[in-house]
């Protein structure tokens, strides 16, 4: 632990001198730059951020009363940091994982000053003229579905939720659920089309590859992804995050092998992304979208996998093989589209659609730099049949039902298919 002054110290130096990233980035009293829905943004210590996060929920509306003793609380650190707190900084962020709001509320914008001026500009995102999904087009999908097995993606989530006391992205043991990825990738995949991105704090992000057909390195790319952190009421100590997010990794992680298993080569690149840092203002997934922006990389359309595997039985649900929610924003035709793919492909499921919201996971970050995006979950934000186990140590593996989870693998396969071809 720094004593207060060199903390101030190496604050002050590291923004005159825009010093490199380090683990210092990530401290308590470390500030953090932070964009709210309303595109407000805010300079807040980390331990602020966290501290309103995680503190039982007040009674809505704040009154005065409750705004300024949320405040108070967090006295002793802004005092140290000579910060203030806004209204709207306790509007979103007091309690939110008592009140079960997916996402963590707000991109955390420190290292992109950029974003604040694109939110402004009407975003242009063009989404490709795909086909309308026809099972019809696609034999080859048939073997590839008879590989998906729940007992796969629950072996997946065991690994994730059990190995690792936690995934947290400040947690010291960040790196090895990060690393173990890599290695299961890469075993599939090769090590060539396995990568690590690096990021500012010691998680990175996992990048596993399949090669368009033609061998072009610069083919457009057909991307899924799924946030490799958790976090929980006790993050540094135990974070299971079996259903978020260790459940959209797993199914992410069985396309990738029962496609490479399959030979399976599209007209596009495939790559599967496992984000970094997703729970501490959708750390990984900006950083990796801002370099595939910068490098001129085309995504053809990108399918995030967010909590898949809490499948209760439900009054709307019965008889149906699983509950999938499309999530309707935030670009409609790209939502549109999985609606169309899951409903041709598997018909059995029971189809939600629902808005996430500002931020509320890593498709956010690729829609930011422009691309088309899409993200299916069991159940959306503000959903009463979410995971109450959601953000909490009781995140886990036994809880989840894989012999629906399959139907998400299932979906991601067709919409591979789909938009790969
Ligand atoms: C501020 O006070 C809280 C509660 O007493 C304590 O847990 C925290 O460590 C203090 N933080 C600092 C920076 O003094
Ligand atoms: C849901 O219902 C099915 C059959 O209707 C039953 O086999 C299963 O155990 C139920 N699941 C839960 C979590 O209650
Ligand atoms: C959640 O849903 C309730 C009931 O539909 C609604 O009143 C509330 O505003 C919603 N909250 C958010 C954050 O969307
Ligand atoms: C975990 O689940 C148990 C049993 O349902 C419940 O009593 C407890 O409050 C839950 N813990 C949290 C942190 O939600
Ligand atoms: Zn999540």
């Amino acid at each position: 632990m720094l004593t207060v002054p060199s903390l101030l110290l190496a604050i002050a130096l590291g923004g005159a001198l825009g010093a490199p990233a380090s683990q210092s980035e990530f401290d308590d009293l470390s500030i953090r730059t932070i964009q709210f829905p309303s595109y407000h943004e805010e300079k807040l210590p980390l331990a602020v951020i966290e501290g309103l996060q995680f503190s039982p929920a007040l009674p809505r509306p704040l009154s005065s009363e409750s705004l300024n003793a949320a405040r108070a609380s967090f006295a002793n650190i802004s005092s140290v940091t000579g910060t203030s707190i806004s209204d709207e900084a306790i509007e979103e962020l007091q309690g939110r994982y008592g009140r079960r709001l997916w996402g963590p509320g707000y991109m955390d914008i420190t290292a992109d000053s950029e974003v604040e001026a694109r939110s402004l500009e009407e975003r242009q995102v063009t989404v490709p003229n795909f086909p309308t999904p026809d099972p019809s087009q696609h034999p080859e999908l048939t073997p590839m579905l008879a590989k998906v097995t729940a007992s796969e993606i629950k072996g997946y989530v065991t690994q994730l939720s059990t190995a690792y006391a936690t995934r947290y992205y400040r947690s010291t043991n960040a790196r090895a659920p990060a690393l173990w990825i890599q290695s299961q990738f890469s075993s599939w995949l090769g090590s060539s089309q396995t990568k690590l991105a690096e990021n500012s704090f010691d998680q990175p992000n996992v990048i596993g590859r399949i090669e368009a057909k033609s061998g072009d390195p610069n083919a457009p790319i057909v991307l899924l992804g799924a946030h490799l952190d958790s976090t929980s009421q006790t993050p540094s100590t135990k974070a299971p995050g079996a259903d978020d997010d260790a459940s959209g990794v797993a199914v992410m992680m069985a396309i990738m092998r029962i496609l490479k298993g399959s030979n399976y080569q599209g007209t596009y690149a495939i790559e599967a992304h496992a984000y970094a840092g997703e729970e501490g203002g959708l750390l990984g997934s900006q950083a990796l979208a801002k370099s595939y922006k910068a490098a001129g990389k085309n995504i053809r359309g990108m399918l995030d996998f967010e909590m898949v595997g809490w499948q209760p039985n439900t009054s709307t649900n019965s008889g149906k093989s699983s509950t999938i929610s499309i999530l309707s924003d935030p670009v409609t035709a790209m939502s549109t589209h999985m609606t169309s793919v899951v409903k041709a492909y598997v018909p059995t499921a029971e189809r939600r659609s629902v808005a996430c919201g500002y931020g509320c996971s890593d498709h956010y970050s690729f829609y930011n730099q422009g691309y088309p995006v899409v993200c299916i979950a069991s159940y959306g934000p503000n959903d009463s049949n979410l995971n109450p186990g959601y953000h909490t140590t009781n995140d886990t593996v036994d809880k989840l039902s894989f012999d629906r989870s399959v139907d998400f693998v299932k979906a991601g396969l067709a919409w591979i298919v789909e938009v790969a071809a």
